[in-house]
């Protein structure tokens, strides 16, 4: 595997895909918090970061566990580090070096730079320049403002680049990764999701022998992925809880207790719907509903795993970019802990964890869920967030409201289906407002609710933007809800993208 050593760069997540990408395993591992160097690390790279060499507080690493000993890739701050600490100078640039521009000397004869040709784009995102290198350290490839775009240390097979390979835009940046990573760390590009199946089970197998894991799903594809993985291990000794908070799409928990069914999983279904419309009663205020419904839920799975005996372990469907984004308070855990910090965890948060997917990108996810057979129906589902309608029914959530918000969605999300659309949205929902609006029906004032429909592209749910629906298509669906749900007379499509308007209205 490769050790990338994160200096805190916006695009260390994308070296790591690209290196994956090549079908080679890499770890992230946070500069100030290394973890022994182990015996299948065969390459180490070294990631950019918003810091300056210069700066007192810049990031600092000892290199002699690694320099000399494994090849060394150096990226915009990792080249400018080895260039500093060992002589050379750094220098704020005194022109823009940031964005295109065009290599007009490559070393083809430098292993990093086989079959990168003259001319070719790459990306510059720097705000320091190297005027100068220390001796033994030979440029490899230059462009026209940046001399030192890249440089070879003689003797060793310590590399760098000033230019980001691992952003599109430098166009032969995968053929640069590749050149590291095969051609001189020597990978064997043998990492796919059927060697990943077939690792992670084993491992699994090892780590829980004859252990009982309790797994709450949602139907989401990361939690359906992780005890897919987990059922191959340990078989039914996997007990899976599926809770119906009675806030799930129209018919979502038959459809999809039904296809856990099918895919052999040991799981039950527990209808809860009551215990939370209950609690919800006359909350209005989003976070109050939030704590409700996540109160909620941890009783009745708490009591459903009492249920089952001698279980050691809980599962759970973590993915990478939650492990290496763990300055933030994300997940499950940390909400779960803020509801139960007076009377102390509930039982089964004392278990121990298993994360089988906490090493995969989402599409990678996507891409073990494929190669193990999992429907892509449900691989390609749109996230949906864990307190479901409670929090897309603006304002006190009751059963009533509940209905009307399903069948909205159901004509909405059906119709995206039908025609072809579900697939170029990254996420799509109906919400119900507070509002009663005025309507004509036959002679008669009507005063009914008003429901807005979203749609939205986004890469990862930070940034969206909402999609260009055709005219045709949304005046079709809001025809179908107003003739279809009773309550409704209005129907209003959101075009804020986000920031600032967020995805959900609460
Ligand atoms: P926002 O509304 O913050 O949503 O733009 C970004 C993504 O997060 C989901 N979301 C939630 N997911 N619990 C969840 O599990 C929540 O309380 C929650 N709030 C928002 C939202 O659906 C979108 O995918």
């Amino acid at each position: 595997q490769i050790l990338i050593i994160d200096f805190g760069s916006q695009y260390t997540q994308l070296i790591a895909r690209r290196v994956r990408e090549l079908n080679v395993y890499c770890e992230i591992h946070p500069y100030n918090n290394l973890p022994e160097l182990s015996e299948d690390v065969v390459g180490v790279i070294l990631s950019g970061s918003p810091h300056s060499v210069r700066d007192e507080d810049a990031p600092v690493i000892d290199l002699t566990p690694y320099r000399g000993k494994l090849p060394l890739l150096g990226v915009c701050y990792g080249a400018q580090y080895m260039a500093f600490h060992n002589g050379g100078e750094v220098l704020p640039s005194t022109i823009r070096e940031y964005g295109r521009a065009n290599l007009t000397k490559v070393d083809n004869a430098c292993p990093l730079m086989k079959d990168i040709p003259l001319n070719s784009q790459v990306w510059m995102s720097h705000g320091d320049t190297i005027k100068s290198l220390p001796e033994g350290f030979e440029i490899v490839a230059s462009t026209e403002s940046v001399e030192c775009a890249a440089y070879h240390v003689k003797g060793e097979d310590t590399f760098a680049i000033q230019f980001h390979p691992e952003v599109t835009h430098s166009l032969d940046g995968l053929t640069l990764l590749k050149n590291f990573i095969v051609g001189v760390c020597g990978c064997s590009q043998s990492w796919t999701p059927d060697s990943f199946v077939e690792s992670t089970v084993a491992e699994l197998k090892a780590k829980l022998g004859n252990d009982k894991v309790i797994m709450g799903l949602s139907g989401g594809v990361d939690s359906t992925v992780a005890a897919v993985l987990l059922h191959k291990a340990i078989g039914d000794r996997l007990h899976c809880i599926f809770v119906d908070n009675g806030l799930l799409r129209k018919n979502e928990f038959e459809d999809v207790l039904d296809s856990y069914k099918h895919m052999g999983l040991n799981i039950k279904g527990v209808n809860a719907k009551d215990l939370f419309y209950k609690e919800l009663e006359g909350l209005t205020d989003p976070e109050k509903k939030r704590k409700a419904i996540g109160k909620v839920f941890i009783d009745v799975f708490d009591a459903e795993s009492h249920k089952v005996e001698d279980a050691k372990w809980l599962g759970q469907g973590t993915i990478y970019p939650d492990v290496i984004e763990s300055v933030s308070v994300k997940g499950p855990s940390a909400t779960i802990k803020s509801h139960h910090n007076v009377g102390g965890l509930p039982d089964f948060m004392k278990l121990k964890v298993v994360e089988p997917l906490n090493t995969l990108f989402k599409d990678e996810v996507r891409r073990v869920g494929k190669s193990m057979g999992i429907d892509a129906k449900l691989l390609g589902r749109h996230p949906f967030p864990g307190p479901g309608l409670g929090i897309r029914i603006l304002g006190d959530v009751t059963a009533e409201k509940v209905r009307i918000l399903q069948e909205v969605d159901h004509i909405f999300i059906k119709g995206l289906r039908d025609k072809g659309l579900y697939d170029d949205v990254w996420q799509a929902g109906a919400m119900l407002l507070p509002v009663q609006s005025v309507g004509v029906m036959g002679d008669e004032r009507t005063y009914e609710s008003v429901v807005a429909l979203r749609a939205v592209s986004s890469r990862d749910g930070m940034t969206a933007d909402w999609v260009h629906l055709p005219y045709d298509f949304l005046a079709e669906v809001s025809n179908n809800i107003i003739n279809q749900v009773k309550g409704v007379n209005r129907v209003v499509y959101d075009i804020s993208s986000k920031p600032p308007a967020t995805i959900e209205w609460e």
